[in-house]
């Protein structure tokens, strides 16, 4: 056996905590290189020999598995991409690169047999995308509906309990909830491009007619007595075709989404069979995001036979 050898594309927030960890898990995980903007600020790192900024050689495909950990489009989709047509697998954690080129990189990854994972992309810890993919294996999906955001959860339930809006935004960027750019996370953004992904296992091929947007700013913060509310994302199947939407709602107090407390994330996925399957965890936050990159790296390197 040796380890499995990674290429890692970040060390910011969540990147750093994975290579922490992989340094922990050593005799299991050699990382190759890591792409980062700035190497020289990297001199006192433990992996400080493996920092490049050069993006230009970096994909090869002398590693066994590619793990972004960027943020925005580019270079995390170039760079799957790359990596996936010279037969490598990759794991992503970078949802917005995912969302828009799916197409792109399952085409690549049919093309080489190279694996595509990026069950950190949505739900963070919470195993959504998992829960899907193994629905989807022996079932038609009817709904979807989640909260997958943490850091518009934790702050819903901040200015609940008292907070102001902007000292609640503070805290949830200072506990690297939020993306670098927080509008992120209340304008749509974040919450779009996890609802494209886990539409695009739910239902392949279908398009929703059209996407209702909704918009978290302090004076939507608004909590009927006795009610939960909830920055909710729902895709379904209707007689008209497929509908989506990601708004506040106000929900029921008992409601599951409404359990979804802080940073969690909660999803309720409804099959065809009648069955209907609940799935909760940490939805945002370096440690959360860091488990399920391992556990994408872990199943490619089993799926690959890569450590036998
Ligand atoms: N900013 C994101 C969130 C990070 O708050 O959910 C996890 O995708």
């Amino acid at each position: 056996k040796r380890p499995i050898r990674i290429a890692v594309m970040g060390a910011g927030g969540v990147g750093a905590k994975f290579l922490e960890r992989c340094l922990e898990w050593s005799d299991l995980i050699e990382v190759d290189r890591v792409l980062v903007r700035d190497p020289s600020k990297r001199r006192d790192h433990p992996l400080a020999a493996a920092f490049t900024s050069d993006a230009r050689n970096f994909v090869r495909n002398d590693v066994d598995v590619f793990v972004d950990i960027g943020t925005g489009v580019s270079p995390s989709a170039e760079l799957l991409e790359g990596f996936l047509k010279a037969g490598v697998s990759v794991t992503s954690a970078n949802k917005q690169a995912v969302a828009a080129s799916g197409d792109k990189l399952r085409a690549a990854a049919k093309a080489s047999g190279a694996m595509l994972t990026y069950s950190a992309s949505v739900g963070g810890g919470a195993p959504v995308i998992e829960a899907l993919k193994r629905a989807v294996k022996s079932h038609k999906v009817k709904s979807i509906a989640g909260v997958l955001n943490g850091t518009s959860n934790f702050v819903i339930d901040q200015v609940e309990s008292g907070k102001s809006f902007d000292a609640a935004m503070d805290e949830a960027r200072r506990l690297g909830f939020a993306e670098p750019d927080s509008t992120a996370d209340l304008d749509g953004t974040d919450v779009g491009a996890k609802l494209k992904l886990l539409r695009e296992i739910a239902f392949p091929g279908l398009t929703p007619a059209h996407l209702e947007v909704g918009q978290i700013t302090e004076e939507s913060l608004i909590i009927p007595t006795g009610k939960g509310l909830r920055y909710v994302a729902r895709c379904y199947l209707t007689e008209q075709g497929l509908q989506a939407s990601m708004k506040l709602e106000v929900l029921d107090r008992d409601h599951y989404l409404v359990g979804a407390r802080g940073e969690q994330n909660r999803a309720i996925i409804e099959l065809d069979n009648g069955e209907t399957w609940y799935v909760t965890g940490k939805g945002a936050g370096a440690w959360p995001t860091t488990e399920s990159l391992l556990a994408d790296v872990l199943q490619i390197a089993r799926e690959s036979k890569l450590s036998q």
